[in-house]
């Protein structure tokens, strides 16, 4: 039986009234799920907890879900297949239910065996970025239906309304790059996606609902320890897992009156807030695994409030006890290794 932990306490925008009167009072929820990266050679656990995720929040209900992004981990045309075959069968392949935004792995793929690691560098560099794109385009087409694009050369960004709520959706996986994107996980946004952004600013529908921006990456630090940021994980994080430009973006996004940011990339889930920016990362919806809980945000708009928060679900047959212990386990681990590291 499906148990619901409520994790993450309310947005502090919370309350807004005054928007989306067009919508009226009436009720409108989102789930948020990002970076399930199925694949059907390398994660097939990752599928089975895909498909338990889904089916438990469409027992739960909700109106409208957006995946941001990772849904398949190896760019691959039958992984592709795979993930439109899962969402079809839910009947979520459709662009009122379902919203999705690519991520580095739909484009690039990823290392996923340890020999990979060494092969990969030189392999990224011959992957055509544009064909990549366009299948992921096209592998979820449906889900584009209706958008309203602004720029002619590029499906992003493009407008969805749903509900009370308008989606910006954004491409924020730039091309290869030897000293700013080595192996294809940092992050920026296209010159052409800022100017289309200028071009949109001020339009009314911004006003009128509550926007939504949905992108892959992150907007906080891989480490949250500012005492760990001048170890190695902050080199990582510097030169691997970096989103470029995010000061000018968050400024683009304060000029359209975002409300939420919607992502993924670093694999857990959190809330958290910049420049008065709600965000919500959802990308440890099922690669969290060694805790073995699904996760996902739900974003609420009841009676012209809403409202964000983080739920989890047991996999069933998992122990939640043991769970503890394992989370515990990992956590002290963690710490351990990066004393070592630092002391070396
Ligand atoms: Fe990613």
């Amino acid at each position: 039986m499906r148990t619901i932990d409520e994790v993450v306490a309310n947005s502090p925008r919370n309350g807004r009234t005054g928007r989306s009167a067009a919508f009226g009072q009436k009720n409108y929820s989102i789930v948020h799920i990002s970076d399930p990266h199925l694949s059907h050679r390398y994660y097939r656990e990752h599928i089975k907890s895909f498909k338990l995720l889904v089916r438990n929040v469409i027992k739960s209900g909700f109106d409208h879900m957006i995946i941001s992004g990772d849904l398949v981990s190896t760019g691959d045309v039958e992984d592709f297949y795979v993930t439109r075959k899962i969402l079809s069968g839910f009947d979520l392949l459709d662009s009122e239910r379902l919203t999705v935004v690519p991520g580095n792995h739909d484009i690039f793929g990823g290392p996923h065996r340890a020999v990979d690691v060494l092969s990969f560098p030189k392999y990224i560099r011959n992957v055509d970025y544009r064909r990549n794109l366009s299948l992921f385009n096209e592998a979820f087409t449906e889900t584009f239906d209706g958008v309203r694009r602004v720029s002619d050369s590029s499906m992003y960004p493009f407008i969805k309304e749903a509900g009370p709520f308008t989606i910006i959706g954004l491409n924020s996986i730039p091309k290869w790059s030897l000293w700013h994107n080595p192996v294809g996980s940092n992050g920026c946004i296209s010159r052409e996606q800022f100017d289309a952004l200028s071009l949109i600013a001020g339009d009314p529908v911004f006003e009128e609902k509550i926007p939504i921006v949905v992108i892959h990456h992150h907007f906080n630090h891989l480490v949250s320890d500012p005492a760990m940021r001048n170890t190695i994980f902050g080199q990582i994080e510097s030169r691997m897992m970096r989103m470029r430009k995010l000061r000018k973006l968050l400024k683009y996004f304060a000029d359209l009156n975002v409300q939420y940011i919607l992502h993924g990339h670093i694999h857990r889930n959190e809330l958290y807030e910049r420049k008065g920016l709600q965000l919500a990362n959802g990308a440890g919806a099922v690669c969290n695994d060694p805790v073995r809980f699904l996760k996902y945000n739900r974003l609420n708009f009841v009676s012209g409030r809403t409202t964000i928060k983080t739920y989890t679900l047991p996999i069933p047959g998992s122990n939640p006890v043991k769970v503890d212990v394992l989370q515990k386990l990992r956590k002290d681990i963690k710490i351990h290794r990066a004393a070592a590291l630092m002391a070396s």
